[in-house]
């Protein structure tokens, strides 16, 4: 059994609060040699006598502060993380070798193509894989996150509609299992978005397009598998059906851990998807930050790439911008490269084969944890899993117990929390991903850990709605954290 870590301190002032007028992280010599005067260099409205309130600490301090914080911090270097839709998945060290080699990581953003064609090359290689993996033509790297590159998605579609004068497809069809960044991205870019419901069995079915195939549709935008952890398996038909009606289908492909190196979407009637390089092929999160989600296309749309796109000249390759079709710049230079460096790391060391089996292996431990857990947590649909499994609290609830109180309680047995309330369609929703990179003892261990809480829930429900018990802060205010958070720390409090 994963052992709670309750031997930490979880109490820590803040640096602010640690500091002493006059400390100093670190002294130096005064230097032999004549120091430039940064009067001379800088306007006066630039300069400034002191710096105000900065906490006042030494080194040590500093380091301890920050090393005491990082141990508090769960992450997937120290356990299974069953956060499902997220796919917190181990992100192999030779990645990271990989993105740091000086050749790449200290190569100038501006360096001309000329100078730059390793690095091009690389990104060339990704997007004839990623390419080869969805059954798409064409892919650009440059959206930051799943979610940009669904609005980069979104926008070729729109501008596709729009060359072959159909500017009033403006209608995106999107079932309630999809994420939720899916209807916001077909919002943002200014499209009208229907929600379509799913069937009982958690699917969506041919029929429920029915009434919104007509000339006002622009595309219906799949996520596959749901977030139900379900293959849509009418996805051929769908597709069909929207072909029919002058629409496209986009593929939300965050999901992609299930399929690959198995089943492409691009044989499924899939038009555009999107990548999520940290779900899929082991990069850190981004967390719409620092990420990558490129975007495969069919040939159709290849003139609405954004730009820069790699122009492959024989051997020679160069970034082209003079694209009038294109929807435009959505990032800078190539993209988050140190990230898509490290997928094409992986993909490399793993090759076609290995990717198959990560999605198997994925898929494998989905569907361990659901027949290991089916006796004890209740699950509304009967089929087979695909790289997620989601649960309910309908068999706790009659003990008062909800899926928040298991979440709680599993931080006592050592783990994070999976995600709850999650797809909005099913209620008390627990949802959770182990990922193909965990062996069968630790799926053993968390399984272990669920059985127990069940147990718990069922002959002292006390125990669980009292977690967690091992934080210093138990239960938080979470609504008032989300809506009047305290971002600003005030000497007077
Ligand atoms: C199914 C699905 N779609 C879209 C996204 C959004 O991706 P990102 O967080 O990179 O913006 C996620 C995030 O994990 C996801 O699970």
């Amino acid at each position: 059994m994963t052992q709670a870590r309750s031997g930490l301190v979880f109490e820590e002032p803040l640096l602010f609060e640690r500091s002493r007028p006059g400390r100093r992280g670190l002294s130096l010599a005064t230097p032999e040699v004549p120091q430039a005067d940064p009067a001379d260099e800088l306007e006066e409205d630039l300069l400034r006598d002191d710096v105000e309130g900065l906490p006042e600490l030494s080194e040590l301090d500093v380091v301890r502060h920050f090393t005491r914080l990082s141990q508090w911090n769960y992450g997937i270097d120290l356990g299974l993380f069953p956060l499902g839709s997220c796919t917190m998945k181990y992100n192999p060290r030779a990645n990271e070798r990989v993105a740091a080699l000086p050749g790449l990581a200290q190569l100038h953003p501006l360096a001309p193509d000329a100078d730059a064609q390793g690095v091009l090359a690389l990104a060339a290689e990704l997007e004839d894989a990623l390419a080869a993996i969805s059954g798409l033509d064409r892919v650009t790297l440059q959206p930051a996150a799943g979610a940009q590159g669904e609005l980069v998605g979104m926008m070729m579609i729109q501008a596709h509609h729009r060359a072959r004068g159909e500017p009033q497809r403006e209608r995106v069809l999107i079932p309630d299992t999809a994420h939720g960044t899916n209807p916001a991205s077909a919002a943002l870019n200014g499209m009208e978005v229907v929600e379509v419901p799913s069937g009982p069995d958690g699917l969506l079915h041919p029929e429920a397009l029915e009434p919104h195939l007509d000339e006002r549709l622009s595309a219906l935008m799949l996520t596959n598998p749901n977030t139900l952890g379900l293959f849509e398996r009418h996805v051929e038909e769908l597709s069909r059906r929207v072909h029919e009606a002058g629409g496209l289908v986009y593929l939300d492909g965050a999901n992609l851990n299930a399929l690959m190196g198995v089943a492409r979407p691009g044989d499924m009637g899939v038009d555009v998807m999107h990548f999520n390089l940290h779900k899929t092929f082991s990069t850190p999160h981004g967390g719409g930050g620092p990420g990558s989600g490129p975007v495969a296309v069919r040939e159709a749309l290849a003139a609405h790439l954004p730009i820069p796109v790699i122009r492959r000249d024989g051997d020679a390759l160069a970034l082209d911008e003079d694209r009038p079709q294109s929807i435009g710049r959505v990032h800078a230079f190539l993209g988050n490269a140190g990230i898509w460096l490290r997928a094409l790391a992986y993909v490399r060391a793993l090759g076609a084969e290995g990717l198959a089996e990560v999605t198997r292996c994925a898929v494998l431990n989905a569907n361990y944890l659901q027949a290991s857990l089916s006796d004890v947590y209740a699950r509304p649909h009967r089929q087979r899993v695909m790289h997620e499994v989601v649960f309910s609290d309908e068999r706790q609830q009659p003990n008062g117990v909800t899926t928040a109180d298991i979440a709680k309680r599993l931080m006592d047995y050592g783990y994070h929390p999976p995600t709850v309330y999650f797809p909005l369609v099913l209620s008390g929703a627990l949802m959770v991903e182990p990922t193909e990179t965990e062996s069968l003892e630790s799926l053993d261990e968390f399984v272990a850990a669920m059985r127990a809480i069940a147990g718990e829930a069922a002959e002292s429900p006390e125990t669980v709605t009292g977690a967690p018990t091992t934080p210093i802060l138990r239960r938080l205010d979470e609504v008032g954290a989300a809506r009047k958070p305290k971002l600003r720390w005030t000497p007077e409090g």
